[in-house]
């Protein structure tokens, strides 16, 4: 049964007062989560694993498996540095739960790489400079690798619009734009 606001202030008040849970907290053991079995495909390769159904899926990706390109910043749904592709459509990880993309085919911006070189759309954005720390590039990545598979020629409205969400603290945002408009064959420039 859901911890009603009465009990939620006593559970609260007796870890602070004793740093452990309240002892009279029944509801302990429902709150004891076991991990679920979770198969899905991450960059081509398939996986499987344990998790605990509260793991995020950017925990899992970074934790679990080990890709670290995932960024996490804001870890609420805010900075977009966690975007990755998620049955053709952007995500955040930092919001999805991973046995909630048990079946989704997931690409994260280690598969975005061919044969160990940078895919056009990166070598698009390393000649535009559309990055400097690089702390919101894999997030950016992921968000235009969505945006050009839907549309291969986006112009700069779209371009924008489709990366509002992704926040850079560093470029200002023209360069981006520009290594989008660049990668999708609209400029040379
Ligand atoms: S870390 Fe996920 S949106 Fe900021
Ligand atoms: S390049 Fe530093 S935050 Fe975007």
């Amino acid at each position: 049964m859901p911890s009603n606001g009465r009990t939620l202030r006593r559970e609260l008040y007796a870890k602070l007062r004793t740093g452990r849970p309240d002892p009279d907290d029944h509801d302990q053991d429902q709150n004891t989560m076991s991990a679920v079995e979770v198969e899905l495909t991450v960059n081509g390769k398939r996986q499987r694993a344990s998790v605990e159904p509260r793991k995020t899926l950017a925990d899992f990706l970074r934790d679990d498996l080990g890709l670290t390109g995932t960024h996490l910043g804001c870890e609420h749904g805010v900075c977009g540095a966690c975007t990755v592709v998620v049955d053709g459509e952007p995500a955040r990880s930092c919001l999805m739960l991973a046995v909630q993309a048990r079946g989704a085919d997931i690409v994260t911006v280690e598969g975005l790489s061919v044969d160990g070189e940078m895919n056009p759309l990166q070598q698009a954005l390393w000649d535009s400079h559309g990055f400097q720390c690089g702390f919101c590039t894999p997030g950016f990545l992921m968000q235009i690798t969505a945006l050009l598979a839907e549309n291969p020629s986006p112009g700069e409205a779209e371009i924008r619009e489709a990366l509002s969400g992704n926040i850079c603290r560093c470029t200002g945002y023209e360069n981006i734009i520009d290594g989008v408009l660049r990668a999708a064959g609209v400029t040379n420039s």
